[in-house]
């Protein structure tokens, strides 16, 4: 057993815990990972130390720690297939980030997509708050996230591309520094649901930060509520069911109809062809609702068991901690830091 796992490609990936999950976080992650516990060995990380890179409360935080942890587990993740943790429950990626963003040239990371866009809606809000380093520091985190457990593949979407980006050139550059140490990572990318958009605005990723309700469907959504969102999403002028790129509305929907039924994006058109809009968006509120709501149900049974919460976490962040510290002690001898308190 312990050799069968030895051999299996490690698969890592992290999720903020923003609380309520939407399509894009399901379609986009965490459908994959559902898959992929099967064949790899795989960790899963509520990663609350990127979620403090930007204004939170603590309170909020706690309670959507749980409520992701409910979430990943009612769509699917099994604590027997996998190890879901809480990031800052395993020691050693504070401190991976720190040898790393010694590595990092500053100007790599100001050049960063989401930095630059967070910053400046920082800047822009009210009172214009002020930008705190972690923000900078982000994808430092994330890679050292991916690079302590030695990870090969990074389930990710398409937003997380640049990120994953760094995570190879820091692995490349620490393994040039010092010596081979790191596998570079490599990002694993659906192909269709990679970049799920608003539906009250396609032409803008689904995020929860969306100040338009209507734009982004939750998984914990009610029925009622999924159908209301769908029925009323943003679509173009014309009539046909059919994926192009000037029919950004139209498009989101077939590949949210793609990813949630695993039909292929053609099969879809040709069910749909010479059907009016409103009778396809009726087809994707049913399918949707039929992913969602057993999913719906069973958050709601977990979220009333905390102590089985918390023993899923503990499990998965022992198990992640004992691959985490073979790699950092690797790490430190490299970089020429001395261990006089470990017994030897
Ligand atoms: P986060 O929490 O924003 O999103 C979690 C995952 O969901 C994907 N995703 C989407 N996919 C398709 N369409 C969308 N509209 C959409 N919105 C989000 C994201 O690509 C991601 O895979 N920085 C990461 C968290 C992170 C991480 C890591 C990921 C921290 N450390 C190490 C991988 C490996 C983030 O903010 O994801």
């Amino acid at each position: 057993m312990e050799n069968q796992s030895l051999q299996k490609k490690v698969v890592l990936t992290c999720a903020q815990p923003t609380g309520k999950l939407h399509l894009g976080n399901y379609i986009g992650a965490v459908r994959q990972w559902v898959k992929m516990q099967e064949d790899y060995e795989c960790y899963f990380g509520i990663v609350d130390m990127h979620a403090i890179t930007m204004p939170y409360v603590p309170a909020e935080l706690r309670k959507n720690t749980y409520m992701c942890a409910a979430q990943y587990l009612a769509c699917g993740l099994d604590p027997d297939k996998c190890s879901m943790f809480i990031q800052s429950n395993v020691r050693g990626h504070a401190e991976l980030t720190w040898i790393l963003a010694c590595l990092c040239p500053i100007g790599q990371l100001e050049r960063m997509t989401q930095f630059k866009d967070k910053a400046r809606k920082l800047s822009e809000g009210a009172g214009g708050v002020s930008i705190g380093s972690g923000l900078l520091f982000y994808p430092v985190l994330m890679a050292a996230d991916i690079l302590i457990y030695n990870a090969d593949l990074v389930p990710v979407g398409e937003d997380q591309k640049q990120h994953m980006e760094l995570a190879r050139d820091l692995a490349q550059k620490f393994n040039n520094t010092y010596s081979p140490t790191f596998n570079l990572p490599e990002a694993y990318i659906p192909k269709t649901g990679a970049r799920i958009m608003s539906l009250q605005n396609p032409d803008a990723k689904m995020s929860k930060s969306d100040k338009n309700a209507l734009g982004s469907l939750y998984m914990i959504d009610t029925p009622d509520v999924l159908r209301k969102k769908i029925m009323s999403a943003v679509t173009d002028s014309g009539s046909e069911v059919k994926f192009a790129e000037e029919k950004s509305g139209i498009s989101n929907l077939i590949s949210i109809m793609s990813s949630v039924t695993d039909k292929s994006v053609s099969d879809i058109e040709s069910e749909f062809a010479g059907k009016q809009y409103g009778a396809f968006k009726k087809a994707v509120a049913d399918a949707v609702i039929a992913k969602f709501d057993p999913i719906r149900i069973k958050y709601e049974e977990l979220m009333t068991d905390k102590a089985y919460l918390e023993s899923v976490l503990k499990r998965g962040a022992a198990a992640a901690q004992r691959r985490a510290d073979k790699m950092m002690s690797k790490v430190y001898r490299k970089a020429g830091y001395v261990d006089a308190i470990s017994s030897k």
